[in-house]
């Protein structure tokens, strides 16, 4: 309490200090809000994070554990990315009716999709439960002991905390264990699918848009949560009634001015902004450099298997956009981290700690060690770094070894016949999982050229007996792919099938121990577990020890300065203001992108840049309704909010708390972020909800979703205000 208090008052100093970044719990807000409100925002803290009443936090659901969803109606539609739902809209779609092409609109609520498996989760509460898990655990505890307690006590805080309710709670360290929050969550499992635009609008610009300003994708898609006849979570079932959510985000249709504040509240995923400069020396030169070639040469392997053949080409493509996607990614992380000399501004920062520890003998006992300790720790990651990247992105990234790794309990003859027969269906389901979307040619040039880079950068001694005594030449590879594709039952469904309906532990053991896949597979495991794993073992927990000092050391170093924890797919909220900016010399991004740039972007011979007609039209007619400015149909905008990937999905809201856009993507320049921020180059891109409802009302004529929804412009906005507004 009383560091918060400091905390308040340092900003209350200086309160420009901490904009933009930072992903913030939204129980931490009451110590941000008058820099939010400095900059324009006309909520309280409590307005957007409450226990007791309706909050924002209300409006926003985790959805499927790996995106966010917002509530837009009081009758539980949920508003997402359309990349969020493309797994659920996929499900739907066949060569007949193929809804991700199409695009799919619910006209009522009987035609709404039901999805086995999707769920979307609530934050009932949160509280900081720190006192209670760390209760009497000394910094110099080893750490096994310590890892023991504290997960015995999360385990019996949980249970204290839902005992008798169906509420679940997750509790999860921050800063690295020197603090632990306690999640209250209420899952709904039945949700169902309401309108998606087609691809050629919900994923316009595909892959070569990805990650860029400036951006025309209408990337959203929606879905309505039901709840059982009491309004609390129930399974699918058609007596189901749409849940009535305590808070629903009314949507504006004022439009969004450069300068104008915005808030994007969600799961953001994982960030690592406490790293130690021998981890970003190490991610820079030895872990992205790696990975990117490797995706390089998949994705040239899978992009010209595609362009050949169109049955390949729809099979690859979610795998496709999936290796994409992180491949760009790194390129633009370690761009911008070179462009920010992150590097060196770790090396300073660790200088001027350094010099802060050498201040006083009790520093200098706590953190004396700590720098030389991850220097070394790190030393000897990087030793295994490259064994470990090209098992994980080259091995496994050929689906016949990844195939051979995910049965290797079946192969080994380790699973007894009572558990297989459990476990049939799910083995079946991976094998049509796994060969509805294969082509043997296409992995087949993968293997070869995987094991060759493979070969020729990974140390002999992490290598395999069986692949040290296999020449690094193309033919000598080229053989073994022969031998392992023509004999391996893993490149066969058939044959794969076969095998499971004639499983017999002994047996069937005995016969997959002469299959050339499955040695393979096996002999990758082996090396693994043998000469890799142990060193991760033997350093990880220690450096999770180190950080959790490091920080510690780091706030109490800079007791003035607001630390904002790592993402860790908890509910954050970022703030920041619609923005351009000036990436790269000579490059300045406007803040905003239109109609016009879609219609400048067509190219009906390119998969991803084709415009639907019945967009075309409304463009040539202007029949845009109530959701144009005087000059132009807005598409999508960019803010300095401080997002991360599982951010996609968020809302972006404005002052009053009213719905203004959807995030989904960062430019490429600020995908440093996850590592280091930048207030003058990240950005965060969003779809102007304008555009999202004139896709819903115009383009899909799905007018009575637009209706359900509570829209407002200036003159609703005031009437709220009053509402909202701090006294
Ligand atoms: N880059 C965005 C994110 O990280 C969007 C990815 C989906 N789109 C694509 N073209 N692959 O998830
Ligand atoms: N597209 C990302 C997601 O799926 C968000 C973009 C980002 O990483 O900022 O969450």
């Amino acid at each position: 309490m009383k560091r918060i208090l400091l905390l308040f008052l340092a900003l209350c100093l200086s309160p420009a200090l901490w904009a933009a970044e930072g992903m913030w719990l939204p129980l931490m807000l009451k110590a941000l809000q008058d820099d939010m409100q400095a900059q324009g925002m006309k909520l309280t803290a409590e307005d957007i994070y409450s226990v007791n009443q309706s909050s924002l936090k209300d409006a926003i659901v985790s959805f499927g554990g790996f995106c966010t969803g917002e509530l837009i109606s009081d009758e539980g539609l949920i508003l997402t990315n359309h990349h969020c739902g493309y797994g659920a809209i996929q499900a739907h779609s066949s060569v007949q009716d193929d809804l991700l092409t199409k695009g799919f609109w619910a006209m009522n609520k009987e035609e709404e999709k039901a999805n086995a498996g999707l769920f979307v989760t609530f934050i009932v509460r949160m509280e900081d439960v720190s006192e209670q898990v760390l209760k009497g655990i000394a910094p110099d505890m080893p750490e096994a002991e310590r890892e023991k307690l504290v997960a015995a006590r999360i385990k019996e805080i949980s249970r204290a905390a839902t005992e008798g309710t169906h509420y679940g709670a997750t509790i999860k360290p921050f800063y690295y264990g020197n603090e632990y929050y306690m999640f209250i969550t209420e899952t709904y499992e039945d949700v169902r699918l309401v309108g998606a635009p087609p691809s050629s609008i919900g994923k316009f610009g595909g892959d070569t848009d990805n990650w860029m300003w400036p951006r025309h994708t209408g990337d959203f898609s929606l879905f309505r949560v039901y709840a059982g006849p009491d309004g609390k979570p129930a399974k699918y079932s058609p007596e189901n009634k749409p849940l009535k959510p305590r808070h629903h985000l009314p949507v504006s249709l004022d439009g969004v001015q450069e300068g104008d504040f915005t808030m994007v509240f969600g799961f953001p995923g994982r960030t690592q902004q406490y790293l130690t400069s021998h981890a970003v020396k190490l991610l820079m030169e030895q872990t992205n450099p790696h990975r990117i070639n490797i995706r390089d040469k998949r994705l040239e392997i899978m992009g010209r298997h595609m362009k050949a053949n169109d049955t390949v080409r729809i099979q690859y493509a979610s795998k496709y956009a999936g290796v994409a996607n992180y491949w760009k990614k790194w390129m633009g992380e370690n761009r911008g981290l070179h462009q920010l000399n992150a590097l060196q501004d770790k090396q300073a920062l660790e200088a001027q700690f350094t010099a802060w520890v050498q201040q006083n003998a009790e520093r200098r006992e706590m953190y004396g060690n700590l720098l030389n300790r991850f220097a070394e720790l790190y030393q000897q990651q990087e030793r295994i770094g490259l064994a470990d990247t090209y098992r994980r992105e080259a091995l496994l990234g050929v689906d016949l070894i990844r195939l051979g790794s995910s049965f290797a309990p079946i192969a080994s003859g380790s699973m007894p016949a009572t558990d297989f027969t459990t476990q049939r269906d799910r083995y079946d389901a991976a094998l049509q999982r796994h060969f509805k979307d294969y082509n043997v040619a296409t992995d087949k040039e993968l293997f070869v050229d995987m094991l060759l880079m493979y070969k020729q950068n990974v140390p002999s001694e992490f290598q395999p007996e069986l692949l040290q005594k296999i020449d690094a030449t193309e033919a000598a590879v080229k053989a073994y792919a022969d031998k392992v594709y023509s004999q391996s039952i893993l490149s066969s469904q058939k044959r794969m099938q076969e095998m499971l309906a004639t499983y017999n532990p002994k047996a069937t053991a005995k016969k997959l121990r002469k299959d050339p896949g499955f040695v393979l597979a096996r002999a990758i495991q082996d090396i693994y577990e043998k000469e890799v794993a142990p060193v991760f073992a033997s350093t990880d927990p220690e450096l999770e020890l180190l950080y959790r000092r490091f920080v510690a050391g780091l706030r109490q170093m800079h007791q003035d300065k607001l630390f904002y924890p790592d993402a860790n797919s908890t509910m954050r909220v970022t703030y920041g203001i619609v923005d351009g900016s000036t990436p790269q010399d000579g490059v300045k991004y406007r803040y905003y992108t239109t109609l016009e740039g879609i219609m400048e972007k067509e190219d009906p011979s390119n998969e991803e840049f084709i415009v639907p007609q019945r967009l075309k039209e409304i463009y040539q007619t202007k029949d845009y309704g109530p959701y144009a400015n005087e000059d132009y149909m807005p598409v999508c905008f960019i803010a300095s909010n401080h997002t991360t990937g599982g951010n996609s999905g968020s809302p972006v809201i404005d002052a009053r708390g009213r719905l203004i856009g959807l995030n989904f993507d960062r430019s490429w320049e600020s995908t440093m972020s996850d590592i280091k921020y930048s207030p003058e180059i990240c950005r965060n891109i969003a779809v102007d909800i304008r555009y999202v409802l004139l896709i819903i009302d115009k383009f899909a004529g799905a007018t009575h979703l637009v209706e359900e929804m509570t829209l407002v412009d200036e003159a609703a906005a005031t009437e709220k205000v009053e509402l909202l507004e701090v006294d």
